[in-house]
């Protein structure tokens, strides 16, 4: 990526050329560069209420489009997870729901609660397997109250504690989850399952089991 200069004055600072917002290049290594290690929210406590609960999501939607899934595993820990499997590339799981663990509806390989690599039909002889690249990858997870955040590459940024201590006297802990309608309807026409279509008329569409 190009270096782009700005003046630390402010007085002296100019705006920088047009071709920065233009440029498909541009674009394109921002995403790689700022965007991919950054840090971004990814859910909330409340949706995860009980151990089985998951939730999928897209990192950054429509630029880096990363399939995840928050879940909460059997000793109620909560992890964010890869949500495409590990065979295929298959997403797992398409809309919130219930499990005691991650099944693929494509072959039928299933994933542990915290990631792990579990079974897949008619593998049983196949030599050195599973390996470690069998498992679904989990990312880094650092939780605010109830405000879950996640990053693609690394440890939570130095930037959290600062922020916390600034905001102690808003009870992030107290937040409360409110759906919203037309995100999960919008979600829903964009993986068009039947489960997605489900999940609009179930509030709690944790009722739903998963694949
Ligand atoms: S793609 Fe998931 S089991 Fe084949």
């Amino acid at each position: 990526m190009p270096t782009f200069e700005v003046h630390p004055d402010i007085a002296q600072a100019r705006t920088l050329a047009t071709e920065f917002y233009t440029s498909v290049r541009h674009f394109e290594a921002a995403k790689e560069k700022l965007f991919a290690p950054s840090w971004q929210y990814v859910g909330h406590v409340d949706q995860l209420p009980e151990n089985g609960s998951a939730v999928p999501l897209t990192l950054l939607e429509n630029y880096l489009e990363e399939p995840l899934v928050l879940v909460r595993d059997n000793k109620a820990h909560i992890r964010c997870l890869s949500n495409v499997c590990t065979h295929r590339g298959n997403i797992l799981v398409n809309a919130p729901c219930k499990a005691d663990k991650l099944r693929c509806r494509y072959h039928g390989r299933q994933f542990h609660l915290d990631g792990r690599f579990a079974h897949m039909p008619e593998f049983k002889e196949v030599k050195d397997f599973p390996n470690p690249s069998d498992d679904l990858r989990q990312l880094p997870l650092h939780q605010w109250g109830k405000l879950l955040f996640a990053g693609l590459e690394q440890a939570p940024p130095d930037a959290f504690p600062p922020m916390e201590q600034r905001m102690q006297w808003s009870p992030m802990d107290q937040l409360v989850f409110r759906p919203d309608p037309s995100q999960r309807a919008y979600r829903a026409s964009q993986l068009g399952t039947v489960r997605g279509k489900l999940s609009r008329r179930l509030p709690h569409s944790l009722r739903t089991p998963c694949a």
